[in-house]
């Protein structure tokens, strides 16, 4: 099998990192595989904010967990946190960013790292308490979060998930 239908069969999310920093090189190389997603009229819509300052992730992730009245809530002990986002206004926004965290999942994954989409920030981004705080760590106005991509080294396999039947119709 050729390396990327391998790399793609082969990625897991996952949900357990180890307390290993990322080198910096195979951060930028994730984000630049993101910057090279496709996009609707090669607008290029995505934005990335990379956060790798565990505090700043820890911090994060409380207003995230109190925004989702979670206080258990976890960034799975993530060592980088990638942001993509779009603006409100981007008519294929949610699309481009969503290319975007699939190339920077497979990138990373053919790099030796784990990831995982992070939901969260759809759900509860635009809770005014939430939203200041996006604000203040530089977020910019107007913003849709697209999703997050927590990355680090994997303390775990993962879950291999069959695929379910009839996904696929062929049509004449
Ligand atoms: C749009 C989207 C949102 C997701 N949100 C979350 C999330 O908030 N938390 C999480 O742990 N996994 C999240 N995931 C990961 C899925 O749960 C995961 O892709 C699915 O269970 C299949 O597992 P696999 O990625 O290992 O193939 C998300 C994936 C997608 C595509």
């Amino acid at each position: 099998m050729n390396e990327v239908l391998n790399n793609i069969y082969t990625r897991r999310s996952i949900r357990k990192f180890k307390d290993q920093t990322i080198p910096a090189d195979l951060i930028s190389e994730v984000v630049k595989a993101g910057t090279y997603a496709p996009s609707g009229k090669n607008m290029q819509t995505f934005r990335f904010f990379v956060m790798q300052n565990a505090d700043s992730i820890l911090a994060l992730q409380d207003v995230v967990g109190k925004g989702m009245e979670n206080p258990s809530y976890t960034f799975y002990g993530t060592k980088a946190l990638i942001i993509v986002a779009c603006s409100k206004e981007d008519v294929n926004g949610v699309e481009d960013g969503s290319c975007a965290l699939e190339n920077m999942m497979l990138a990373a994954h053919s790099l030796g790292l784990g990831s995982c989409w992070i939901n969260q920030l759809k759900y509860c981004g635009d809770k005014p308490e939430v939203a200041a705080y996006l604000d203040k760590i530089g977020l910019p106005e107007g913003r849709r979060v697209v999703g997050m991509l927590a990355l680090g080294y994997a303390d775990e396999d993962g879950t291999s998930h069959p695929r379910q039947e009839g996904l696929v119709t062929y049509l004449d």
